[in-house]
């Protein structure tokens, strides 16, 4: 069933000059953008947005990278869209990410993973309410 999913460019992604070549990697793996932007986190939406990892060692230095410069946002739609976005993305260790992923391509630890995918259609639904109002999700 067609479904939608959740992601973001992170801001090592951004800062790399790779939006546009990561989105021409999701569109022409049959992904629809449904809604999308570039913005940036506040200290305040981090906390929120990554609240299931707060008690993680790695929660402040999460926090400190995906404030510290624009990302883009988006909402995808497509067949099977979060179990087919994450297989797109690859590991979030870069290093066990397959050949042609994403982060295998684009990213360079896994601390700084480039790109975000939601891990179920309940996070999927949360996530893009985080960022957009139903009138901005086409
Ligand atoms: P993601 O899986 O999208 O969401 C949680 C993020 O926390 C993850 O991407 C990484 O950016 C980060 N992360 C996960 N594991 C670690 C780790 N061991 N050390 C530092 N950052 C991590």
């Amino acid at each position: 069933v067609t479904n939608r999913t959740f992601t973001m460019l992170k801001p090592d992604a951004v800062e790399k000059g790779h939006i546009g070549a990561i989105l021409e990697k999701i569109t022409a793996s049959g992904f629809r953008i449904v809604a999308m932007k570039l913005t940036q986190m506040t200290k305040t939406d981090a906390e929120e947005f990554y609240a299931i990892h707060n008690e993680r060692p790695f929660f402040g230095e999460l926090v400190e990278y995906m404030t510290r410069g624009p990302i883009v946002a988006a909402v995808l739609e497509k067949d099977n869209a979060v179990e087919d976005f994450r297989t797109l993305i690859g590991a979030t260790n870069p290093a066990d990410a397959a050949e042609g992923t994403i982060r295998n391509m684009f990213a360079d630890s896994i601390s700084e993973n480039a790109i975000h995918g939601s891990d179920s259609d309940e996070n999927a639904a949360i996530e893009s309410a985080f960022h957009f109002a139903g009138r901005d999700m086409f």
